[in-house]
């Protein structure tokens, strides 16, 4: 099978598995503080996707958030120029605990630190985002762009609150001040993937988080880039599979989004 291929339907697989678990029994932990959640389903969400990959293309290399936190190595992404899979099982684990919607599968490819495809599955919606290097963004199989709108006031922009409760949210907290005033409006959805996927599709002009991890981003960067927009560090730099905090937007407003936000 071809790589988006396997892709896609890893994400619509995985993405119905964590369904059959939403109203059910499931155990779940505390990672690095009491706001990083971990649940069984999470952890069966990356194995099914690990044992795929295994099965398809038993060279390449994986990096997935659940490996990472159980002793795997983070390095090969800065290090290695092989094809490395990069998951985040559920993107939104908060939300999946709670009930809420807004969880998200994402996983990306990347071929000598480039990310060549990326998939996000919300299965609540049914919602498949996806994109190939080159050949443009898709929702399910409708071509997708970043919207067109280039005044702030206009724009709907989104963030997050990172588990690093002192730092990273703080420093997010002070954002929001910044920017809260100047724009249409500010949407936590819970899924940094699911607020790329919507800056890509145009249903939202931007998207700031600090502290993020690859697997939360790679697979929506690539997603943002072909449908048009611009996703670069929050420094302004090139995106880079070490970026932490990143910010995307539909490429007019980039520049804006980027000062205010470094504004404090
Ligand atoms: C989290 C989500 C959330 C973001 C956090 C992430 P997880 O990922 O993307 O939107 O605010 O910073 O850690 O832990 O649910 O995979
Ligand atoms: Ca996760």
């Amino acid at each position: 099978m071809g790589y988006i291929n396997l892709a896609l339907r890893m994400a619509r697989e995985a993405g119905e598995l964590i369904r059959e678990y939403v109203d059910g029994e499931f155990t779940v932990e505390e990672k690095s503080s009491k706001v990083d959640l971990v649940t069984e389903v999470d952890q069966k969400s990356e194995n099914f996707i690990r044992n795929r990959i295994h099965e398809y293309y038993p060279d390449h290399k994986i990096v997935g958030e659940e490996g990472v936190a159980g002793g795997d190595d983070l390095n090969v992404i800065a290090e290695s120029d092989d094809y490395i899979w990069i998951i985040d099982p559920i993107d939104g684990t908060t939300n999946f605990v709670h009930g809420l919607p807004g969880y998200t599968v994402s996983i990306a490819l990347s071929y000598k630190k480039e990310v060549i495809l990326g998939v996000i599955y919300d299965p609540t919606l049914d919602e498949m985002f996806w994109a190939e290097k080159g050949k443009g963004s898709f929702l399910n199989s409708k071509r997708m762009t970043v919207s067109e709108k280039d005044h702030m006031e206009g724009c709907v922009l989104a963030t997050g609150y990172p588990s690093d409760v002192e730092g990273d949210r703080a420093k997010v907290i002070e954002n929001i001040h910044a920017l809260g005033p100047v724009c249409s409006n500010i949407r936590t959805f819970g899924s940094a993937a699911l607020h790329l996927a919507y800056t890509a599709s145009g249903r939202m002009e931007g998207f700031w988080e600090h502290g993020l991890n690859v697997w939360d981003v790679a697979a929506g960067y690539l997603i943002v880039k072909e449908a048009g927009g611009a996703a670069t560090a929050i420094t302004g730099e090139a995106y880079s599979l070490t970026t932490r905090g990143i910010v995307a937007s539909n490429g007019n407003i980039h520049e804006n989004l980027i000062e205010s936000i470094n504004e404090n």
